[in-house]
């Protein structure tokens, strides 16, 4: 019998200072208009001391209670994240630790695309029997790696996790999924170190990344449906990686998607990376528009580029 990997928790966490558009005017020449014109995000969470590890324990405790299992039942973790604690090890291996969690633990990178990336994994794992619970964590601590005295890119990036349990089931789950890279486009969005040893920070070509984005989220989110047999009226919502409101529209509109039906956390997060869309998810579920049995759409995409998309029965 087919098993499915089926979300049965969420959980989420943001760190507590909030650093408004106009907190940005103090230190950019910007402005709160122009942000959120061009970007639809009027602040973002920003870490003080808690570093990735810190921001995914509170998530995936709140994740873990939804549940209702214990850490120690989890068969693997996956934590997406650009911004480990350490270059080694994993920061999964923290988590998994200070979890009190015993299975195998790792990070995934996929940047802005990661919690897609990781949810494929797991799904493969779930699927094919090797695992019955997972725990599926997105984390980051972007304002680590952002150049603060870029205007165009340091409007755009904040601090927070997201975390997803899976657990297999005869019935539904994730129903489809298609993961995507293509690294010839990698100087058009990465971190600028050369050595591993360097200090880098963010460099964007935001005008590129935004139109490739547009075209490779809404083909990949096609295809998903394709493949799945269902079409767009068969969704109750997208949950989008939250990058620009500008992007999100544009996806929404080449799939024929009503605005109604999405998911946007973007005004207060501003772009999390890969803890963006458990980060949304989780915002949908508690304040009660995601229910039972509503088909969502997942999509991301992120330096590499790597992207994807991903249908859940929730
Ligand atoms: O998760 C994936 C990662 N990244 C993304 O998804 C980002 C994708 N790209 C974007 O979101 C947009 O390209 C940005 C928000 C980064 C920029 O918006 P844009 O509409 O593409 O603006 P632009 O780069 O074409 O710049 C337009 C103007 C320029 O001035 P001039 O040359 O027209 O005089 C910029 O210098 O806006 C200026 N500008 C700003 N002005 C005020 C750029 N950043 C700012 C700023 N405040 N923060």
């Amino acid at each position: 019998m087919k098993k499915f990997a089926r979300i049965i928790g969420t959980g989420s966490y943001l760190p507590p200072k909030v650093v408004t558009n106009h907190d940005l005017e103090k230190m950019l020449d910007t402005n709160d208009e122009w942000i959120v014109a061009r970007t639809g995000i009027s602040e973002r969470r920003i870490v003080e001391e808690e570093g990735t590890c810190d921001l995914a324990l509170e998530a995936s405790i709140k994740a873990l209670e939804m549940a209702n299992i214990d850490a120690s039942e989890l068969d693997l973790i996956i934590l997406a994240t650009t911004t480990p604690d350490k270059i080694f090890p994993a920061t999964a291996t923290m988590l998994q630790n200070r979890l009190g969690a015993k299975c195998p633990a790792f990070d995934m990178q996929a940047v802005c695309a990661g919690f897609i990336f990781a949810m494929t994994t797991a799904q493969q794992y779930i699927e094919n029997g090797s695992a019955k619970k997972v725990l599926v964590v997105g984390s980051e601590t972007m304002s680590k790696i952002v150049d603060w005295s870029d205007r165009s890119s340091a409007i755009l990036f904040g601090d927070g996790a997201g975390a997803v349990v899976l657990s297999s089931d005869d019935e539904t789950g994730i129903l489809h999924s298609n993961i995507y890279s293509d690294g010839q486009y990698v100087s058009s969005l990465h971190v600028s170190n050369t050595r591993i040893n360097e200090i880098g920070f963010i460099q964007m070509a935001g005008n590129e990344v935004f139109k490739i984005a547009v075209t490779r989220l809404s083909n990949s989110a096609k295809t998903t449906l394709r493949e799945s047999n269902m079409t767009v009226d068969d969704l109750t919502w997208m949950v989008p990686h939250q990058a620009n409101i500008r992007i999100i529209t544009a996806v929404a509109k080449k799939i024929n998607l009503p605005m109604e039906k999405v998911i946007i956390t973007l005004s207060k997060h501003g772009n999390t990376s890969a803890a963006s869309i458990p980060l949304a998810l989780d915002v949908a579920v508690r304040d009660g528009r995601i229910n039972k049995g509503d088909k969502l759409i997942f999509e991301g995409i992120g330096g590499g580029f790597s992207w994807g998309s991903l249908l859940v029965e929730f």
